[in-house]
């Protein structure tokens, strides 16, 4: 942090000592592409995030820099001309949030200087941006004296992507990174907003998050086509039920009435969607028996139904995760995230953490030609302040 701060000043050419802050990036352990269909996530919050560090200025200028697009340099905006931006670039995130949190009542007065450095691989699908909006609003919060109800910041967060950048995301990123709990995921019902924290006791296992270095972006995705597709589902179903979301559906309800969605491909959507949800519920109980082989067999369903269900995997992904689930040790595998690249999880007993490595990496190199890169990541709380550089 120390580092950090003599970078502030270096930067922002100033003496001023900034307050500094943090936000995590995020997993999910399962419930995938459920969040906007009305269904359950369960994700958590990782040792991997965002540090902001930042002071206020006397006028309405706000700049922003950060460490890891450094070739950028600081971008520079006024408080009266919050509107994106395509030249402004990442700095767009902490953009949105400055207006929609001042749209919502918040006063912000003057500008400021703020500075970003982020652990997060960038494009990995563990949430960098839902991370960088976290982070911003929790350092306006504190510098500005607001009292925004966490609640609320996250659903300003899940505003910026949906109306400042374009990406019809749902609340699973923002909600996982603003509640996170240390050593905790949470199963948020994402229609009711109703959450509960379960333990994460994995004894002598681990989770190994894989990177398939596939860079993917929500906007250039698939991923608002995979929403219309369910909405259009829904739209069929809603022809003789009564229902709001996807999510509410059991699969046996769901088989009876499946004939209703026109399309062929709007159903396989759909049957994801239900029976993600499902399972989602039913993990939340195995983990809490402390039957983790269900657990893992659970997250091997989940990857299977986005491969032929939803599509969203790729070969990048699906090698990674097939591969992961040849070796002895592991519970479970499957895509994290979005998809379309990005990271996969995998539960892996401690002692064959490297023999995963080595069976997965050599199996993805033979098969797309360069390297996955391995993590371990802790469970960790949620957007915050840190003091005396701690967290
Ligand atoms: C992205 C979105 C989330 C969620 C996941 C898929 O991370 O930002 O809202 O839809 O994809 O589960």
């Amino acid at each position: 942090m120390k580092n950090l701060n003599n970078e502030f000043q270096e930067v922002f050419g100033t003496a001023k000592e900034p307050s500094q802050f943090f936000a995590p990036g995020r997993i999910n352990l399962i419930g995938e592409h459920t969040d906007y269909n009305g269904g359950h996530v369960f994700p958590a919050a990782i040792s991997f995030g965002t540090y902001a560090l930042g002071s206020k200025r006397n006028d309405l200028k706000f700049r922003f820099y950060s460490m890891n697009f450094a070739e950028t340099g600081i971008i520079e905006c006024d408080l009266k001309d919050l509107r994106y931006k395509e030249k402004h670039d990442w700095a767009n995130y902490p953009k949105g949030m400055i207006k929609y949190i001042m749209e919502s009542g918040f006063p912000i007065t003057r500008g400021a200087d703020i500075l970003y450095y982020g652990d997060i691989p960038n494009g990995a699908g563990l949430s960098s941006s839902a991370s960088i909006e976290m982070a911003t609003g929790v350092l306006l919060e504190n510098l500005f004296d607001l009292e925004i109800d966490r609640i609320q910041m996250i659903t300003l967060g899940q505003k910026v992507e949906n109306d400042y950048i374009g990406v019809n995301s749902g609340i699973m990123d923002q909600f996982a990174i603003g509640m996170g709990k240390l050593d905790h995921a949470i199963l948020l019902n994402c229609q009711t907003l109703k959450y509960e924290y379960a333990p994460i006791k994995l004894d002598n296992h681990a989770i190994l998050i894989i990177n398939t270095n596939k860079q993917r972006t929500l906007a250039g995705s698939k991923y608002n086509e995979r929403r219309t597709q369910c909405e259009h589902a829904l739209r069929d179903l809603k022809t003789e039920l009564a229902i709001d979301s996807l999510g509410v559906l059991t699969s046996e309800q769901f088989e009876q009435h499946k004939h209703l969605i026109q399309d062929e491909i709007n159903r396989k959507r759909a049957r994801h969607a239900v029976t993600e949800n499902v399972r989602t519920v039913v993990a939340l109980k195995k983990l809490q028996a402390g039957d983790l082989g269900a657990f893992g067999k659970l997250m091997n369903e989940s990857h299977q139904s986005l491969k032929y269900d939803y599509d969203v995997t790729g070969v990048e992904l699906d090698t990674i995760v097939e591969a992961a689930w040849d070796v002895e040790g592991v519970l479970g595998a499957r895509m994290t995230g979005a998809g379309f690249g990005g990271c996969a999880i995998a539960i892996v007993e401690k002692d064959k953490i490297e023999n995963v490595k080595q069976h997965v990496n050599t199996t993805y190199r033979n098969t797309v030609g360069y390297d996955a890169t391995f993590y371990t990541a802790a469970i960790s709380d949620g957007a915050k302040q840190m003091t005396e550089g701690v967290l």
